[in-house]
Formats: structure tokens, sequence, C-alpha cells
């Protein structure tokens, strides 16, 4: 089954992603993490998408549907995924939700984590990331087994670099004015589980994977 994972930036979607795919059977894809990697490698992608995420604002959709709509033809995505990022625009969901139905595939689940603003800047202010397998720490919050270092992969922990105030500020301004519009198509479209992801990890993980566990029985 294909599950979409909803909410603003810093809401914990990477945070709760791996228990969820691991739960479901499904790879992690988010659209963020693939332009982080284009940018290390020095890609034309990576070139494009970076000035866009520098501003906070969205990469253009026809790079991002395309993007993502061949990664769900690879042989590990073709049973299902989990869609961590994406759709973030009106047209985003639209086209996903067509091109899976003419697959003869269906949205198991969306996860909609609804965090508050201020507690938003925190989160993102506070932090860390693995510069190779992009797995979220927090300075207080989640910290790192050994401090600087990726408990996953051993690889250096940083901060990302749109995650200064105010680039904080502008994602957040592009959340509310382009992405929130979003929910309304998915409710209209897919079941859509509200999760209070105010609440500790733990308490989010366990309210996320109650939704799959029901999703997929
Ligand atoms: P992307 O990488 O998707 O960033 P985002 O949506 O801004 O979301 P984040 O990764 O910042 O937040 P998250 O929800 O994953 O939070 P996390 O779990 O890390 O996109 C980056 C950019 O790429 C975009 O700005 C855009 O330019 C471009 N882009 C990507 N997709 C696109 C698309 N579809 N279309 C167009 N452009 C696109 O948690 C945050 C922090 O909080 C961590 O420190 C964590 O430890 C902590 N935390 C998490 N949960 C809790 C909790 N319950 N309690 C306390 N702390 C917590
Ligand atoms: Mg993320
Ligand atoms: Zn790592």
């Amino acid at each position: 089954m294909d599950i979409i994972l909803f909410g603003p930036p810093g809401a914990g979607k990477g945070t709760q992603a791996a228990a969820i795919a691991e739960r479901a059977r499904v790879p992690h894809i988010s659209t963020g993490d693939i332009f982080r990697k284009n940018l290390r490698e020095g890609t034309e992608l990576g070139k494009l998408a970076k000035g866009y995420m520098d501003r906070g604002e969205l990469v253009p959709d026809s790079v991002v549907c395309d993007l993502v709509t061949d990664r769900l033809t690879h042989a590990d995505a073709v049973a299902g995924s989990l869609l961590d990022g994406f759709p973030r625009t009106v047209m985003q969901a639209e086209l996903l939700l067509d091109w899976l139905e003419a697959q003869g595939r269906t949205v198991g689940a969306v996860i909609n984590l609804q965090v508050d603003d201020d507690v938003l800047v925190r989160r993102l202010s506070g932090r860390r990331t693995c510069s190779a397998c992009g797995a979220s720490y927090h300075v207080d919050h989640n910290p790192p087994s050994v401090a600087g270092v990726c408990d996953e992969c051993g690889s250096a922990v940083v901060q990302r670099a749109d995650d200064s105030e105010e680039t904080v500020a502008a994602r957040l301004a592009t959340y509310h004015d382009q992405t929130a519009a979003v929910l309304p198509v998915l409710r209209r479209r897919a079941t859509v589980s509200d999760i209070d992801g105010n609440q500790a990890i733990d308490r989010v993980k366990a309210a996320v994977l109650a939704v799959i566990d029901a999703a997929d029985g």
C-alpha cells in the first residue's frame, strides 16, 4: 500500500518514517532527502533544487512530480511506498492520486502530523541531521548517543542549511500558503488520520503505527 506522511516542516515526518516504513514493509521516499543527496553529488537536479531550498521555496511541480512517479516504478516501490514531503501542492496531490489510480494502486493511509508553529520553530532550530543517511536528531529531545555521530550509520551529524532562522520562517510561510491546501484534497480522495504531533516522539510513534496496523489489517 502507498502511505502519505503529511505535515509542516519540523512536524516529525523524518523522525517517524523509518518505523512506519519497516512496519508497512515499504521504502521510505523523501523528496527532501532525494534533493539533498543530489546536492551532495553535484548533479544538475541538485543544482536546480538548491536555490529553492535555500530560500525556503518549493521546487517546481513539474520537476518533483516526474521524480516521484519515476521512483514509484522502481522494483522496491511497485507494491507500495511511504511518501514523506510529497505531495505539497494541490497540483502534486491531484497528479499523484490520478497516477496511482491509473496504476491500480491505492493510498492506504494518510498520516497528518499536526504541530503548532511555535513548537515547529523550536524543533527546527535544534535539529541536527545525518550528512549521509538523513537521520534526524535534536540537541535536546533526541540527541545521538555519541555527540556529532549518527547512531544509524556513523557519519557526521550536522545542521541543515535550511534550518537557519530566516529560512525556517520562509518554509513555514510556504507551508501555510501552498501546502496546507493539499489537506482538503487528501481528505476528499483518501482517508486522513490526524495525529497530535506535539506529543513526545514515542507517543507519536505509537499513534502512527496504530494507524498503519489498522490500514494493513
Ligand atoms: P523536506 O526535507 O521535506 O523538509 P520539510 O518538509 O521542511 O520537513 P522537515 O524535514 O524539515 O521536517 P520533518 O517533518 O521531517 O521533521 P523531523 O522529523 O526532521 O524539504 C526540504 C526542501 O526541499 C523544501 O523546503 C523544498 O524546497 C524542497 N522540497 C521537498 N519536497 C518537495 C516537494 N514535494 N515539492 C517541492 N519542493 C520540495 O523533526 C524535526 C526536529 O524535531 C528534529 O530535531 C527531531 O528530532 C525533532 N522532533 C521530531 N518529533 C519530535 C517530537 N515528537 N517531540 C520533540 N521533538 C521532535
Ligand atoms: Mg524531513
Ligand atoms: Zn546516518
